[in-house]
């Protein structure tokens, strides 16, 4: 009896490796501008997640004729964003250095909505899928903001995860350099130290631990941290290539753990704090007032409380030689008052 001889592996090699270079090579606008209709949704996410997790980490360096950006990714569920007047103000004449995805849960079909950003930042909603609190929805909407950044475009180094309660409380240049100095590049995500009273309820949310985190998952990995962050693009591949913990963290909460539901605080400080902690500051740069929690949600600020100060008292940390960047949340109205300090407050060098 003969066997047959093995196909060569070298063709089927050959393939594999050039999909992303495929991707890369066709035109830019393979993302669409406007939401594509979804017909089933883990079929979009199978689909964005498994050609992310094929980009090759050699695409983080850019060539050098161009330089590597920004990639800002808010996480909404209107489509307009009410502070977008003051991004505009912020990323204005660095139109290069920036891209800018939004994650907006319109029931699709639907038509598209108006984009929040004039067309010289080149804004685009991603295929999204609608969010709500205390499920991880809302992970699974990170990673398709993640996935669908990294694939854009291959000079987005760092990724920014906002959300439309967000303002800058610095002008672009001092954001750019607190990402772009370290090297190699940092994460800034919060990896709080672990307060065992505070996190078991919230890692037994999902029912017992031995059918819903175990073995993946010991008690003693499991980390706190705020939902916002900048991730480097490592960081960004390391997500999206996720199988192992996602498993985990996408079972839902028992309805009597609600109050323990909050999935998206946990997945990402864990995932990271257990594969790369020495690559990460532990400080998210997003300052978020939890000094009144109501029902889960931080210090909203009014438009009565907009001032100089205010900013200036923001930007600092007591834990941290870094500032803060960004803070959230200030409500709606609060857009004229920051407006009127905008150039001479917030955007201002100092
Ligand atoms: C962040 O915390 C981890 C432990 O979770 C530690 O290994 C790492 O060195 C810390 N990073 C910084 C910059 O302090
Ligand atoms: C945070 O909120 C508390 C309670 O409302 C308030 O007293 C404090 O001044 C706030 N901090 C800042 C920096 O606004």
């Amino acid at each position: 009896m003969t066997t047959l001889p093995l196909p060569p592996l070298a063709p089927l090699l050959l393939l594999l490796l050039s999909l992303p270079l495929i991707f890369f090579l066709s035109p830019h606008h393979l993302l669409p501008q406007t939401l594509i209709s979804i017909t089933n949704p883990s079929d979009l996410d199978d689909h964005l997640l498994r050609r992310a997790s094929l980009l090759s980490s050699s695409f983080t360096s850019p060539p050098p004729s161009a330089p590597p950006k920004i990639a800002f990714l808010f996480l909404t569920i209107s489509p307009d964003l009410p502070f977008s007047p003051l991004w505009t103000l912020f990323f204005s004449s660095h139109s290069s250095l920036i891209s800018i995805y939004i994650h907006s849960s319109i029931p699709s079909p639907h038509p598209p909505p108006p984009l929040p950003f004039s067309s010289s930042f080149n804004p685009r909603f991603i295929p999204s899928i609608p969010t709500s609190r205390g499920s991880p929805s809302l992970i699974a909407a990170v990673r398709r903001l993640l996935a669908a950044a990294l694939l854009d475009d291959p000079l987005n180094a760092f990724f920014t995860l906002l959300s439309p309660h967000c303002i800058p409380l610095r002008p672009f240049p001092s954001f750019h350099s607190t990402l772009f100095s370290p090297s190699p590049p940092l994460s800034f995500i919060e990896i709080l130290p672990p307060d065992p009273l505070f996190l078991y309820p919230r890692y037994i949310a999902r029912g017992p631990p031995e059918s819903t985190m175990l073995p993946e998952i010991p008690f003693s990995q499991f980390r706190v941290g705020s939902q916002f962050f900048t991730l480097s693009r490592r960081h960004a591949l390391l997500v999206v290539r996720d199988r192992r913990l996602w498993r985990k963290f996408r079972l839902p909460c028992l309805p009597s753990s609600l109050d323990s539901c909050y999935p998206e605080e946990h997945y990402f400080p864990t995932l990271l704090s257990m594969m790369d902690p020495e690559s990460c500051t532990n400080f998210t740069l997003m300052n978020v007032n939890w000094s009144d929690n109501v029902d889960g949600h931080p210090r909203l600020y009014s438009p009565e409380e907009v001032s100089p100060e205010l900013v200036r008292t923001l930007r600092k940390s007591e834990d941290s030689n870094h500032e803060f960047m960004f803070a959230r949340k200030f409500s709606p109205e609060c857009l004229q008052p920051l407006m009127d300090i905008a150039q001479t407050v917030i955007l201002k060098e100092e």
